[in-house]
Formats: C-alpha cells, sequence, structure tokens
C-alpha cells in the first residue's frame, strides 16, 4: 500500500484469508482440551407430547460413555430470554426435533452410536403443524421482527382500492427457507472450577457470553466465549444456540472438556429458519401507473415457544409513494421448530411479495417495470414522512438498465426463444434498512511501529475483520500491513453482534472514534513510549439516535436474464446484475462478495430452496444438502454486482451502510419477473421449479 490515506476503499485481500485455506484458523470445533470428550444430541421424534420414560441401560453400558443427560438429571438451568434455550429442563415436548437428551462419550462414534440406543418413550398428542390461511388461531401480535408495529394505516385502503382505475390483487407464498451455514453450529466447552471457556460458533461473543451468564447464573467475568473464526450463520447464530449450553452443561456434569458439533440433519429443528409467509399485496393505480393505495398483508407462523414475526409487509412502508397504505402482520402459533432470523429477516419475503406485484402492475397498466417504479419514487419515507438520509434507487435502477442493456425491450411475455428454451428478462429492487448498535473498541500502537484493533467483532465471513484494519490504518494515516486486528474473543472491549448487516458500522465507529484519540495522543507525545501507547472508545445511544430524524436505507436493483427449458421446465439464470447504493464502499472486494453472495442465495431461493413441513410427523423433511437445494457453482454462470457512489453524512463517521443482506432482497423477485416475461407463467409461489413450469 502506497497511499496509507487510501487504505479506506481499498480491495484488500482478507486478512485470515490464508490462515482459512492452509488450515490453520480455528474453528469453534477445531480446539480440542486435554481431556476432551464428545457429546451427540438426542432429537424428539414426537412433535407434541410428554416424556414418559428413558431406557438408557444400553447406551450406558458402553465403557466409553460418561454420561446420558435428560430432563432428570440435567443440571437446572436459569430462565433465558429465548425459551427454546430452557434445554433438557423439562418432559414436555414442543415440536419434533427438540432436543431431549445429550449422550457423552470418550469417543464421538461412542457418543453417537449411545445415543441410538436410547430407549425413550412419549405419551404424544396431537399437533398442528399445518399453516392455513383460515387457522382458528391466527392473532394480531403488537409488534413484528425488530420491533416494528405490527399494523399501520394510512389513510383509506379499501376506499382507494375499489375506485382504483388499475388494481392488482395476489397472494404470494414462502415456505420456510434454512440457514445452513457451511460450519455447523459447534461448540467447545471447558470448566475451570466456577469459570468457563466457550469456543463457539457465533455471530456474537458478548451475546452468548450474556446468555450463559444468564442461564448458568454466573457473572460475566467468569465466561470467556471465543468464536475467532466462524464459518456462516445468515442469522442463525445471531444469538446463543443450543450447541453452546448443551456443551457446557455436559462439560460441567463430567468434569471434562466437551465438543459438540450439531449434525447438519438436526439444524433445522434447533437453529431457526425463515418463517413461510402468506403474503397478499394489493396495489391500486391509476390508469399511468402512480400507486393510489398499497396493501400488504403477512400471515406467517412461529413456534408455540416463542413468538417470532417475519416482518415481511416492513419494506412496503419504505418503497413506493401511495396516499392510501395498509399494511399488516397476523402469525399463528403452532406445533413447529422456532423461526428466527434468516438472512434480511422481512425485507427478502417481503420485497419478493411486493416486487412480483410491481411487476404485475406494471403489466397491468402497459408500463416498463422500471418506468412503474420511476413513477413511484417518494419525496419523503411513505410511512414516516420523514427524509431519506440518502436514497439513489432510481439512480440503480438507471444504471443497472445501463449496464445490463435492459432496452429496447418488449414487454410481451413468451416472444424470444433460442430452440425450446423460452428467454426473459424481470428487474426488481432492494432495499434494508440502517442498523447500528453500541459497541466499544481499543486501538493500540506500539513502540516497533505497529497497530492493533482490539474489539469483541465476530467475523462470520465477511471480510469483517479487514475492514476494521483499514478504518484503523485510514483515521492513523499507516498502511494496513502494520494493523493487527484482535477480535472473536469476550474478554475484549464488548461489541454488538454480526447481525443486521450493522458490524462494520457498530464496530468501525468506536475504532474510528479510538483510532482518532490515539493519533491525538501519539501527535501528543511525538512517540511511540516503549510499553505502548492505547485509546479506548465507545458508542453509545446518543450517537446512534443523532440521526434518527432521518429514514435511512440501502437500495439495490437487480436484472436477471433466464432462459427456461419448456420441455423440462429447468430455469437456469443466464445473467443476474445487481447495482446498490449503500453508502460509501469501503472494501470493494469483500463488499462484492457480499452483494455475489446475497444475489447467489436470492438466486437459491427462486428456483431451489424448498423445505416441507411433514403434516403427520411434524418436522422439516429435507435435512440435509442433497434435499435442501441451494445453488452450486454450475448454477452461477455470470452474476455480476455495482454500486454507485453514495455520499450520505448522516451514518457513521465512515459514511457506510449495511450490505450483507441487501443482495438478497429482491434477487427472487427479478429471477421469476425474469421467468414470467420468458413464459407467461406468474410464479407467486417459491421456488420456481420444473413442475410448477410444466404446470404439474
Ligand atoms: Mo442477519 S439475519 O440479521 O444475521
Amino acid at each position: 500500500m502506497t497511499d496509507p490515506k487510501a487504505a479506506l476503499g481499498a480491495p484488500l485481500a482478507r486478512l485470515e484469508g490464508r490462515d482459512k485455506v492452509t488450515g490453520r484458523a480455528r474453528y469453534a470445533n477445531d480446539h480440542t482440551p486435554p481431556g476432551s470428550v464428545f457429546a451427540w444430541p438426542v432429537p424428539a421424534t414426537v412433535a407434541r407430547g410428554e416424556i414418559t420414560a428413558i431406557d438408557d441401560r444400553q447406551a450406558l453400558a458402553h465403557p466409553a460413555v460418561l454420561a446420558v443427560l435428560t430432563h432428570l438429571n440435567a443440571p437446572p438451568l436459569a430462565e433465558a430470554e429465548d425459551p427454546t434455550l430452557a434445554l433438557l429442563q423439562s418432559p414436555q415436548v414442543a415440536y419434533r426435533g427438540q432436543y431431549v437428551a445429550l449422550v457423552v462419550a470418550e469417543t464421538l462414534e461412542a457418543a453417537r452410536t449411545a445415543a441410538a440406543e436410547l430407549r425413550i418413550s412419549y405419551r404424544s398428542e396431537r399437533h398442528d403443524v399445518v399453516l392455513t390461511d383460515d387457522h382458528p388461531g391466527i392473532y394480531a401480535p403488537e409488534l413484528a421482527n425488530a420491533g416494528y408495529p405490527a399494523d399501520r394505516e394510512r389513510g383509506d385502503f379499501d376506499t382507494a382500492f375499489e375506485s382504483a382505475e388499475v388494481r392488482t390483487d395476489a397472494v404470494y407464498r414462502i415456505g420456510p427457507l434454512h440457514n445452513h451455514p457451511m460450519e455447523p453450529h459447534a461448540a467447545t466447552a471447558v470448566w475451570d472450577g466456577d469459570r468457563l471457556t466457550v469456543y463457539d460458533s457465533c455471530q456474537g461473543g458478548n451475546s452468548v457470553q450474556q446468555t450463559l451468564a444468564t442461564l448458568f447464573a454466573l457473572p460475566h467475568s467468569q465466561i470467556l466465549v471465543i468464536s475467532e473464526h466462524v464459518g456462516g450463520g445468515f442469522g442463525s447464530k445471531g444469538t446463543a444456540r443450543p450447541q453452546a449450553v448443551l456443551a457446557a452443561m455436559a462439560a460441567r456434569t463430567v468434569r471434562r472438556p466437551v465438543k459438540l458439533a450439531l449434525p447438519r440433519a438436526q439444524l433445522c429443528a434447533v437453529v431457526g429458519h425463515r418463517a413461510p409467509t402468506v403474503q397478499r399485496v394489493r396495489l391500486a393505480a391509476r390508469s399511468d401507473g402512480r400507486l393510489h393505495g398499497v396493501a400488504h398483508e403477512v400471515l406467517t407462523r412461529s413456534s408455540t415457544l416463542s413468538e417470532f414475526v417475519e416482518q415481511a409487509a416492513v419494506p412496503a412502508r419504505v418503497m413506493y409513494a401511495s396516499p392510501h397504505s395498509r399494511t399488516t402482520h397476523r402469525v399463528v402459533r403452532q406445533d413447529v421448530p422456532a423461526p428466527s432470523w434468516m438472512r434480511a429477516p422481512g425485507e427478502c419475503p417481503g420485497m419478493f411479495a411486493l416486487e412480483s406485484a410491481m411487476d404485475e402492475l406494471a403489466q397491468a397498466c402497459g408500463l416498463d417495470p422500471i418506468e412503474l417504479r420511476l413513477r413511484n419514487e417518494p419525496e419523503l419515507e411513505p410511512d414516516s414522512g420523514r427524509p431519506f438520509s440518502s436514497r439513489h434507487l432510481t439512480d440503480c435502477l438507471r444504471e443497472g438498465a445501463r449496464r445490463f442493456g435492459w432496452y429496447p425491450r418488449d414487454p410481451e411475455p413468451r416472444r424470444r426463444s433460442r430452440g425450446r428454451l423460452l428467454i426473459g428478462s424481470g428487474v426488481a429492487a432492494s432495499t434494508y434498512p440502517v442498523y447500528v448498535a453500541p459497541s466499544s473498541a481499543e486501538v493500540r500502537a506500539e513502540a516497533d511501529g505497529s497497530f492493533t484493533v482490539l474489539i469483541n467483532a465476530t467475523d462470520i465471513g465477511t471480510g469483517a475483520r479487514t475492514v476494521l484494519a483499514q478504518i484503523a490504518a485510514h483515521v492513523l494515516g499507516v498502511a494496513t500491513d502494520r494493523v493487527g486486528v484482535e477480535i472473536g474473543r469476550s474478554d475484549l472491549p464488548p461489541a454488538s453482534l454480526a447481525g443486521g448487516s450493522s458490524g462494520t458500522a457498530s464496530w468501525g465507529w468506536p475504532v474510528h472514534r479510538a483510532a482518532t484519540a490515539l493519533r491525538e495522543d501519539l501527535a501528543r507525545h511525538g512517540e511511540v513510549p516503549a510499553g505502548g501507547l492505547a485509546a479506548r472508545a465507545a458508542t453509545g445511544a446518543e450517537d446512534l439516535a443523532a440521526s434518527r430524524s432521518f429514514a435511512r436505507h440501502a437500495f439495490g436493483a437487480q436484472f436477471a436474464e433466464v432462459q427456461v427449458d419448456m420441455d423440462t421446465g429447468e430455469t437456469r439464470v443466464r445473467r443476474l446484475l445487481g447495482v446498490f447504493a449503500a453508502g460509501r464502499i469501503l472494501n470493494p472486494r469483500t463488499a462484492r462478495a457480499q452483494l455475489l453472495g446475497g444475489m447467489i442465495m436470492g438466486q437459491s431461493m427462486a428456483l431451489s430452496e424448498h423445505s416441507t413441513l411433514d403434516p403427520e410427523f411434524g418436522d422439516h423433511a429435507e435435512r440435509d444438502l442433497a434435499s435442501y437445494q441451494v445453488a452450486v457453482h454450475a448454477d452461477v454462470t455470470d452474476v455480476q454486482a455495482y454500486w454507485i457512489e453514495e455520499e450520505d453524512p448522516h451514518l457513521n463517521p465512515m459514511g457506510s451502510k449495511g450490505i450483507g443482506e441487501l443482495g438478497i432482497v429482491g434477487t427472487a423477485a427479478a429471477i421469476t419477473n425474469a421467468v414470467h416475461h420468458a413464459t407467461g407463467i406468474r410464479v407467486r409461489d417459491l421456488p420456481a421449479t420444473p413442475d410448477v413450469l410444466l404446470g404439474r
């Protein structure tokens, strides 16, 4: 790096890249403290009921088996905020797949074998797992996920809809979707007296530390959570998950370090998933396409254990101008695994419905879908009336159209073919809110000229570590190779979790502040004292409140070209192109990877990811990566992500918006809109598999 000032905005490769590809990077289950033993969890085989008997004689007969933990003998846990973490505390079963036992043994093989030999008897009750639009248990929650009011009304939608010149009214359905990070949820737990160390695969060590402190009734100072490298989470590791709690319980019981990696086939039941949604979107417009009314009504599902309301109607409060609006959420709680966060909760499923509906409206009005969106660009955030801190959706649409070669475009479906392949193009918008949370950081200068950033941030594969080095280098005016970063330990300055695309903003802010203070200290000292020099900084509520008068969101536009084989029904994405506006891009290389990753995950959601909640057994049927199909290399041909330069002074000292989730928002609609353009078939239920396109 020749110009240190160019540290921010440079396409720096990941600092830990070499460690990862050479296997030197240690993930949670790569730690094997001396004397480690292994645990294997046992899921319930009924969807609702009660354990009546446990026969563990055969399991315990294995010489290598150390313990069989069940509700009869497991260490008691205090009550935590998340009821799914009351593990092995009662004989009640709330859903199929809920953990009812944990076998601990000298070897993984013995633990697994003994787990299969446990005989657990249940008194099972009739379970309720089928989501129907008229389920008697449907109710109106107060809040949707992330604290949004469940219902918002502006004007008089019903009258607006009745009197509209053009109307669309359709229901869009998305089944459950699963996070499935490459690294499964894993933990290694070690007790030393009353001190607990957990190597945990998580998105936020301080949040896990807090939860373990509550559950085990220990002061924070006695719990160390280490998550130096994490192989993805997509939301499913945002809060403490069973592996950390079970490993700690087992380690306490057998007085040995315990390693526990949750088997892939059990993840669907115990780490959360994207809740299914049934979304009715009604658009009322004048014949020139200007919206008069928008209604986005969402039905979703949660478990009996907790209320989680996928906030899918929230983006309709942000996207388009209309005098009349209704956005509502309804939920039903059933005997199913608890849903939770999955990449862009709310925006991702919600924008599939809204952006499909906009495509349907464009067709109904005889308008180009980009032109329709341009005509409905709001002056202020429609729901709140606040000004946007920055909003460059129209620039993204125009720039995307130019790069993609959108024009000239014949809007008529089923007009373009190559042999038996029908070809079409589609567009959809992206949006994601700006979130930021209080955090703290330290930056140190050493006498040898090196610097270190210390913060309990978590790099779940995003490049967060690298960007934090860049922020410090930028402020200090030094080359990035002089800056080391220590993250992923709860004894570092506390920081918020890697969720809500908030990491870079939340962690970069105190790093920026501490580096600024250190730079000033260094200027006063003239040179670094022999023992080094350190500065610490934190952000608080007052920092985060400063820009509340603005509506802050990132935006984007995504374009897809598809081909549909009308003999086989197979859809292939020929090209996917996104243009985003997300403030200042701090590292183009890692940012591009985030956006591409989101888009590919969106393609996967559009075309292949499919989960069936089995009505008889009551759990998700596709539980491995052979049956739950995510896009693989061969599915991904030409994906491009670009961004426009966006200056926004109302964000944070770096001027950045989050990018981890933005890329998945709108992708599925862009693809199914392209499928409609190709075939004339409107896919309102995901995924668009061959049977759907062949009308089977
Ligand atoms: Mo993200 S689903 O907020 O980890």
